[in-house]
């Protein structure tokens, strides 16, 4: 064991996602095209079912599913290069997943993507609330708030509302989530009382009200209370709002960064969440990470470099140039780095440029290393000492990207979960109870919590 991160079970564990999108192609652009994936099967339900049941059959906490509700349509100013790659369109709406995924399992988790500027915060809630009752409390939402400008001229705004005014935007959505899902029925508003003829004491119920800068809800809440009423929140966000909005909001924080950068990240988010006066243990700091195993090292190797020349360059460019919105089709993928005035582009390209590792040669190389994610490639032991790392750096868990779909899932499971099960990094078994309760051991938000203040509304 390289590391002395051996821990009893039970002990702080890694948490494991598998992360994937209702779409042809997520993150590892142009691998669509293999034999060995199920990628181009996403309109049908088969491949989510085997997916639900490898995953739990892996112990895993939940599926993550990402999603966009626009196009990405900046790379050489039109969305040609991903409709032609299936570069995150066709895209499928992920919640309508769930129900389905959830009848196959028991414990499995299930967090989904749900931007701000999509679906109004009083439909929504409810949405979640059924999701969150037919699923016997399994449900995350990962709030995002959409960086597409097609998204956003798709949804009624002109323009793409400025980045930090859709933080704002943000921290409206869920005062009024809150206080739908904490505020608006007290624990004992439901009697079912068969013998009275009463099924909901109206004493119990209460409108909520909300008179925010973007919304005004009336409410009351449609749905009765549900296992979690809050989902767990996750949230993704990297600028310094970004942050702050997980320190104040999040459960758990999506993060994609080399291993170089854990540390600062970790520690970052947690003296945020810190300062919002909240136990930095309750936020739990997710990886994203690309594993790709082998029995060997070697045959991890080439399994990896097959993967790299299946991928596709002008998809990756296509995604890094929406993610960003610069258009990089103005750049030859050929040029080597060394050769970029760093003083003369933008910031994002910058930034960009600033993150390539040493060693990396051109800006093509570049490209597929950050559509890749981050790659750790190598046996079972190796790959569970890379995780084993991350840990110590103050990651608790990863979202697992995969390269071919449920391989990727079926590797890590196979190879990679009993040496991390050995090592007692991983659960063997699934506590009782809702993901939170799973996650956090309770099923209702902490007092710490903001969303908890809103209880006080239900008396
Ligand atoms: C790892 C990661 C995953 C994300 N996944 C999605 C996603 O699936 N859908 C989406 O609309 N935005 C996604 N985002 C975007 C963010 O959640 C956020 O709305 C956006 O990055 C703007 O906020 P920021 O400037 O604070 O990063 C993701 C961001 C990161 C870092």
């Amino acid at each position: 064991m390289a590391t002395g991160t051996q821990r009893a079970p039970g002990d702080r564990r890694i948490i494991l996602n598998a992360f994937t999108m209702n779409c042809v192609s997520h993150i590892q652009q142009g691998l669509w095209v293999r034999d060995d994936t199920r990628q181009r099967e996403y309109t049908s339900l088969d491949p989510w079912l085997e997916l639900a049941r490898i995953c739990e059959a892996g112990c895993f906490d939940a599926i993550f599913l990402a999603d966009v509700v626009g196009l990405y349509d900046t790379y050489g100013g039109s969305a040609d290069t991903s409709l032609r790659e299936g570069m995150q369109v066709p895209v499928n709406d992920p919640m309508l997943l769930i129900p389905a995924m959830a009848t196959v399992t028991e414990h499995l988790g299930f967090a989904f993507t749900s931007s701000v500027l999509a679906a109004h915060p009083f439909i929504f809630a409810r949405q979640i609330s059924t999701l969150d009752h037919l699923t016997g409390g399994r449900v995350a939402w990962n709030v995002v708030t959409s960086y597409l400008q097609n998204a956003a001229q798709s949804l009624g705004f002109d323009r793409l509302p400025k980045h930090d005014e859709r933080y704002e935007r943000a921290e409206d959505y869920m005062e009024v989530c809150y206080k739908l899902w904490e505020g608006s029925w007290a624990d004992d508003a439901v009697l079912a009382d068969t013998e009275r003829r009463v099924y909901v004491d109206p004493a119990g119920v209460r409108p909520i009200n909300h008179a925010g800068p973007y919304y005004s809800v009336a409410g009351p809440h449609l749905s009765e209370p549900s296992p979690q009423r809050t989902p767990v929140i996750f949230q993704a966000g990297s600028s310094d709002r970004g942050r702050d909005f997980a320190a104040k909001h999040a459960e758990c924080v999506f993060v994609v960064a080399a291993s170089r950068g854990l540390t600062r990240i970790a520690a970052d988010i947690r003296a945020r969440t810190r300062a919002a006066g909240r136990d930095p243990a309750d936020v739990k700091i997710i990886a994203g990470l690309s594993p790709v195993v082998g029995g060997t090292e070697a045959e991890a190797k080439a399994k990896h470099e097959d993967y790299l020349e299946s991928l596709s360059l002008e998809a990756g460019l296509a995604h890094l140039s929406g993610n960003l919105n610069v258009d990089l089709s103005h750049i030859d993928p050929d040029q080597p780095l060394e050769t970029f005035n760093t003083e003369g582009v933008r910031g994002p390209v910058k930034s960009l440029l600033d993150s390539a590792p040493p060693g990396t040669r051109t800006f093509g190389d570049l490209v597929k290393l950050n559509m890749a994610g981050q790659f750790l490639v190598g046996s079972p032991e190796q790959i569970a000492d890379g995780m084993a790392r991350r840990l110590d750096q103050g990651v608790d868990g990863f979202n697992l990207v995969y390269a071919t779909t449920p391989g990727t899932f079926v590797d890590f499971i196979e190879g990679v979960v009993p040496v991390l099960a050995e090592r007692g990094l991983v659960q063997r078994e699934y506590q009782p109870g809702t993901l939170r309760d799973k996650l956090f051991g309770r099923s209702r938000l902490p007092e710490s919590h903001f969303g908890s203040t809103f209880r006080s509304l239900a008396g």
